[in-house]
């Protein structure tokens, strides 16, 4: 065997790169699908989780940014721009470097998690603090994209697209085909419109022998999509997906349509039980945002949108190191004791 060399490498004759591409790269993608022994138990489904935390920066975003950051260094870019909820400029951040890129990133003002803030910083990009949303973040990037030598980095740039396919591809490539059922979170909908692309290429190469209905859910105070307008300002407390206007909108509705999906919205309070259920049933600690693909699907179970002994995998797409305020929110307090063994048995309860 050898190491795994990242998504570009692993998938080069289904990307946009060619022999003279300089690859970027920080070893990204071949991340656990992970069985979900609770979740399968709950729904009556065999459920895995693709757990995309555990790419290099903690988020799926490093899949579409070694492509983006690898063309951008071809074309001969020096600076990058993009807006954020957190992760995406957390993983352009550090691509930049790897790639002697500058870059810049826009996030709305105290919306986003404290481990983004210092992801982005350690790695030396340029913060600018946003009073508006993330929507009005990346309507500034882009304009500044248009009018300045900086290369957008968001997912309105293809090159995201086609590297975070590579996900459904390591799907399809560890169960030998691919699931009845794909679970997403959607918040400008970049994510889900890379998955279904990935399946149908492997099911049109003949790699798999169909393609999964896709399911993605919004947060409800942030469902541009199942609202069917623009909503403004978007409102939920999983802040990766609090996007109201997204980018690839069209792009999911086609997801939806074409795999027989359905995209429809979990509450905050839906997101939160689930955030908690994962880590303390599956052991999987992921960011609040996360947990809306796997809160998805236990209510379209419940609906009765999903055929009992279904395959299903749901993508935990971020780390919940990212954002640790929300699991000492519902933490019990620490109790201090003194170096002794008998305090410390007592206030285990074990005498
Ligand atoms: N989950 C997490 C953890 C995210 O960070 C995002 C998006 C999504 C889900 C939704 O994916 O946008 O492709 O539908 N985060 C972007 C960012 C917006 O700036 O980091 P999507």
């Amino acid at each position: 065997t050898r190491a795994w060399a990242g998504v570009v490498q692993e998938y080069r004759d289904h990307l946009p790169v060619t022999d003279t591409t300089p690859v970027v790269t920080l070893h990204e993608g071949n991340t656990p699908l992970l069985p979900a022994y609770h979740v399968s138990e709950v729904t009556g489904c065999e459920v895995y989780l693709k757990v995309e935390g555990l790419n290099p920066t903690g988020s799926f975003k490093d899949r579409g940014m070694t492509v983006a950051i690898s063309k951008a260094v071809e074309e001969g870019a020096q600076a990058v721009i993009c807006a954020s909820t957190g992760n995406t400029s957390a993983s352009a951040a550090a691509y930049a470097v790897r790639g002697g890129l500058t870059c810049a990133v826009l996030v709305p003002q105290g919306k986003i998690a404290m481990g983004k803030l210092a992801q982005a910083l350690v790695h030396g990009s340029q913060l600018l603090q946003v009073d508006g949303s993330f929507d009005d973040c990346l309507e500034l990037a882009q304009k500044l994209s248009v009018d300045y030598p900086v290369a957008l980095m968001n997912s309105v740039n293809p090159h995201r697209i086609q590297g975070q396919k590579t996900a459904a591809f390591e799907v399809v490539d560890t169960l030998g085909d691919a699931p009845d059922i794909h679970c997403l979170p959607v918040g400008n909908a970049g994510n889900i419109t890379a998955y279904w692309m990935g399946y149908r290429e492997y099911n049109e190469a003949g790699v798999s022998g169909h393609t999964p209905r896709m399911m993605g859910f919004q947060a409800s105070g942030a469902a541009p999509i199942v609202r069917r307008q623009p909503v403004a300002p978007p409102r939920t407390i999983a802040t990766a997906i609090r996007i109201g206007n997204p980018a690839s909108w069209s792009q999911a509705e086609r997801a939806r349509d074409e795999s027989g999906g359905r995209i429809d919205s979990v509450t905050d309070r839906q997101i939160l039980v689930t955030y908690r259920m994962l880590a303390a049933k599956e052991g999987v600690f992921v960011e609040l945002a996360s947990a809306a693909s796997v809160a998805g699907l236990v209510q379209a179970v419940e609906e009765g949108h999903v055929p009992k002994g279904s395959r299903v995998v749901c993508t935990v797409t971020g780390n919940g190191l990212k954002d640790p305020d929300w699991a000492l929110a519902g933490a019990p307090k620490a109790t201090t004791v003194p170096v002794d063994a008998r305090s410390a048995a007592s206030a285990l309860g074990l005498v």
